[in-house]
């Protein structure tokens, strides 16, 4: 086995780090202005004019076993929904609420039909919750609130009560974990307590502007989880640590560790096919190929997990951008999934050749080379000669010809090389695989 221990934490973090990929889903009713998922806030939108969205709300093309079969098919193995974003609207029959999308014209829960649709292709389910609520009555007004400039706004505030807020989401939360089967994971988003400049602070707010473990009552929270789902997997935004450490929209460059103990943790990546979560519909940075894959890779070769989101759009469908992007991941993880899932960072001992990524299996018998960058007929790796057993093409299984501490040409005889090197022979050509895999038998 690889020698490398996460923190242990009372989440079952051992099928996550074997699944490795999964699907974020962001839908609400910001799908409908599809400018992107705060833009109740970014544009101060008023309640009369946000509340066209609520009426209106209709995703009449919503098939969740669409979206199941799409996410299975491109290799994920879990899916985490927006039950409620930072909107308020829930997607489920809260009794706790109206706003919510059996009150709508659609009529329907959502989640119920995401938990069935993907609990019967295999996936686990998991749930995203937003700690901010922008449509609660007692959420007080704050840095990041959409009424926050309302000539009113101190008006508005007057008499919310943070704690009855912290209740409200108790009450969700225990709807949520009751009412759906078992859920794998539990994502709550976020904790802004240390006014960090984002938003606008003014001094008549409450909790100083701002929100964190103390407003959300953080611990009963987690505790009442636990208690629900045993097992359950636990993100870190609510401000107090839990099982899952999660950077959002960059690439870390090492295995997370944990900042007091300096223990490797379990952490999961969080990622989006354009710039936005929720749909978007004249967002332009839509990654390409090459990059969705690097970041699946990039991310299991440090030990993390990939969490990949769609934004259905307001008819319910994943628009064509973003079936093309999860028609890259079908395509590459069809062939090269081994090299992924049960996979993780490589043990120290193996160096990645210049322009190639590494991941082993945790059984520690299989090592796998991805070939970000396509080598000219050779690939040379250091320490390996005394280790490798045998070689292939992870796609097409055809086998890779190598030779050990020399390349095995006349041009190349007489020079020295760093001991126990060998030296792959490729194809001139590249294969048509966007990120070509080798994968190394171990002795
Ligand atoms: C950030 C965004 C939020 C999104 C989340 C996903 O918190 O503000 O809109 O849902 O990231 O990780």
């Amino acid at each position: 086995m690889t020698s490398y221990v996460t923190k242990k934490t009372p989440g079952n973090t051992d099928w996550f780090e074997m699944d490795r990929f999964g699907m974020f889903i962001h839908f609400g009713l910001y799908a409908m202005p599809a400018r992107q998922e705060w833009i109740k806030t970014f544009e101060n939108i008023p309640e009369e004019k946000y509340d066209k969205y609520f009426k209106h709300f209709n995703p009449d093309m919503l098939d969740a076993k669409k979206w199941a079969k799409m996410a299975k098919a491109a290799g994920m193995k879990y899916a985490v929904l927006t039950t409620k974003h930072h909107e308020g609207f829930c997607l489920f029959d809260s009794k706790f609420t109206d706003y919510k999308s059996t009150n709508t014209p659609f009529g329907r829960d959502i989640v119920r039909e995401y938990v069935d649709a993907f609990r019967a292709e295999g996936l686990k389910i998991g749930f995203y919750y937003s700690l901010i609520d922008w449509h609660h009555p007692e959420f007080p007004i704050d840095v990041l609130h959409p009424r926050k400039f309302d000539d009113d706004a101190v008006e508005q505030d007057r008499g919310r009560d943070m704690k009855k807020y912290a209740e409200y989401m108790r009450n969700q939360v225990t709807e949520l974990l009751t009412n759906y089967g078992e859920i794998s994971i539990m994502w709550y988003d976020f904790s802004y307590d240390k006014y960090n400049g984002c938003g606008t602070y003014m001094d008549w707010m409450q909790h100083d502007g701002g929100k964190g473990a103390k407003e959300w009552e953080a611990e009963e929270l987690i505790a009442l989880t636990r208690r629900l789902q045993p097992g359950i997997i636990i993100d870190n935004r609510t401000g107090l640590e839990a099982d899952l450490w999660t950077p959002e929209q960059f690439q870390p460059t090492k295995w997370l560790t944990h900042p007091q103990t300096g223990e490797l943790v379990t952490w999961e990546a969080c990622q989006t096919f354009s710039g936005s979560w929720g749909y978007h519909r004249d967002e332009m940075t839509w990654k390409s190929p090459k990059m969705l894959i690097e970041l699946l890779v990039n991310t299991v070769s440090l030990g993390g997990n990939l969490l990949m989101n769609v934004g259905p759009d307001a008819r319910g469908n994943f628009d064509s951008r973003a079936q093309k992007a999860l028609e890259v991941y079908e395509n590459w993880m069809k062939y090269n999934g081994r090299s992924i899932y049960g996979c993780t960072m490589a043990e120290p001992n193996f160096k990645a050749p210049e322009g190639t990524r590494l991941t082993q299996s945790v059984d520690s018998k299989r090592l796998y080379i991805h070939l970000k960058e396509y080598p000219f007929a050779f690939l040379e790796m250091e320490d390996l000669a005394d280790k490798i057993e045998y070689a292939q093409f992870l796609h097409d299984g055809s086998e890779i010809i190598y030779t050990c501490n020399s390349t095995g040409h006349f041009s190349g005889e007489g020079q020295t090389f760093k001991d126990n090197m060998v030296f792959f022979r490729l194809p001139p050509i590249k294969p048509d695989v966007e990120i070509p895999v080798i994968e190394v038998f171990l002795k």
